[in-house]
């Protein structure tokens, strides 16, 4: 079964075509990020409106790449929440638009659910059960995958995302949005232990997170240097977070598994693309004798693919949609349409 499936839930305009949730026939990503930079962050409305600028040309290089036309798509699949809503409705439209022409059977994807299915592209072998740490520009939640359609969330942020966080240590430093990836570059130069930063998991619950106290921590760090004139290390900062951050992620992990059996962990979302976060979890998993699955670099950040991945169990579940298919910048999993 063909899937073709849009992704326009933030700033990245993506669609592409897979078979039976497993196998990329094209996978493309146009990203809106030299539009935004000039701004420090996305801004909703001209992600709106770069989406509907670009969502035709990525549909036909999408079916091009694929080496085939509409006709040959059994199946059309969006990401309809959660995200920036304008942003949402512009892929939402469009699939449903194809979906209403050429009569074929519409599918809703909630994003995260599609960031935990890239791993299904990447691992022809992976099934579930198992467990997934989810951590994106929007989101950190670990969650318990118990079917390809069945999820329950054990522990999420209480406020920042981890990969807010990372854009936001790196604007303290002057680094442009988005930052994460220069971050993960500096923290390999510098040393983790040069700056006591809070860890990024709450002391009263096992398995949330929480990223403010230290960014308010790497914030007052760096008025304090600039005020006594002294001068900043760049690298020491970004590890020392780094260090921080992977401190909350292994003590969330290690809770985890101790709670829930699990013999498998999936690493998704644009911060799964973190070198050091990856170490992180390959520790832990080492540690509790886990299975590691992590994603390619190539399908850490938002993309078309792992849309029509996730697509594919939700058809075979019966999840899919009529005309009335609306978007939502929030929604719990299992949301059932
Ligand atoms: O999943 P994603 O592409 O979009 C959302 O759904 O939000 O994640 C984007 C986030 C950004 O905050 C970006 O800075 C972060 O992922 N990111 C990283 C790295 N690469 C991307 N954060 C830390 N280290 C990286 N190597
Ligand atoms: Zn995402």
């Amino acid at each position: 079964m063909k899937i073709l499936a849009f992704e326009s839930s933030c700033d990245e305009t993506a669609a592409a075509v897979v078979e039976d949730g497993r196998r990329i026939l094209s996978d493309v990503v146009l990203s809106q990020i030299d539009i935004h930079h000039r701004y420090g962050g996305v801004v909703p409305e001209i992600a709106s409106r770069a989406h509907t600028e670009a969502i035709c040309t990525v549909c036909e290089k999408a079916l091009a790449d694929a080496g085939l036309t509409l006709d040959g798509i059994d199946a059309i699949g969006v990401t309809n929440r959660p995200g920036l809503i304008g942003a949402l409705l512009v892929g939402v439209n469009f699939a449903k638009s194809l979906a209403f022409a050429k009569k074929k059977p519409l599918i809703p994807v909630n994003h995260i659910e599609g960031h935990i299915a890239a791993a299904y592209l990447a691992h022809p072998d992976l099934e579930p059960p198992f467990l997934a740490m989810v951590m994106s520009g929007g989101h950190t939640s670990l969650v318990e995958v118990q079917g390809y359609t069945a999820f329950s969330l054990i522990g999420a942020t209480r406020d920042d995302a981890a990969g807010e966080a990372f854009d936001k240590a790196a604007r303290v430093l002057g680094i442009g949005y988005p930052g994460g990836k220069e971050m993960d570059r500096l923290a390999s130069l510098g040393n983790g232990d040069a700056i006591p930063f809070p860890a990024a998991a709450i002391r009263d619950h096992d398995f949330d997170f929480t990223f403010s106290g230290l960014k308010t921590a790497v914030i007052n760090y760096v008025h304090n240097k600039k005020q006594l004139g002294e001068e900043i290390c760049p690298e020491d900062l970004a590890a020392s977070f780094t260090k921080a951050v992977c401190r909350g992620i292994a003590s969330r992990l290690e809770n985890a598994f101790d709670a829930y059996p699990h013999k498998k962990l999936v690493l998704a979302g644009g911060v799964a693309a973190n070198s050091h976060i990856r170490k992180t979890a390959e520790a832990v998993c080492e540690k509790k004798g886990v299975a590691l699955y992590l994603p390619p670099l190539s399908l850490c950040g938002d993309n078309g693919a792992m849309i029509a991945a996730q697509a594919y169990y939700n058809y075979k579940a019966g999840m899919t949609a009529d005309e009335s298919l609306n978007a939502f910048a929030t929604s719990p999993f299992n949301f059932k349409f």
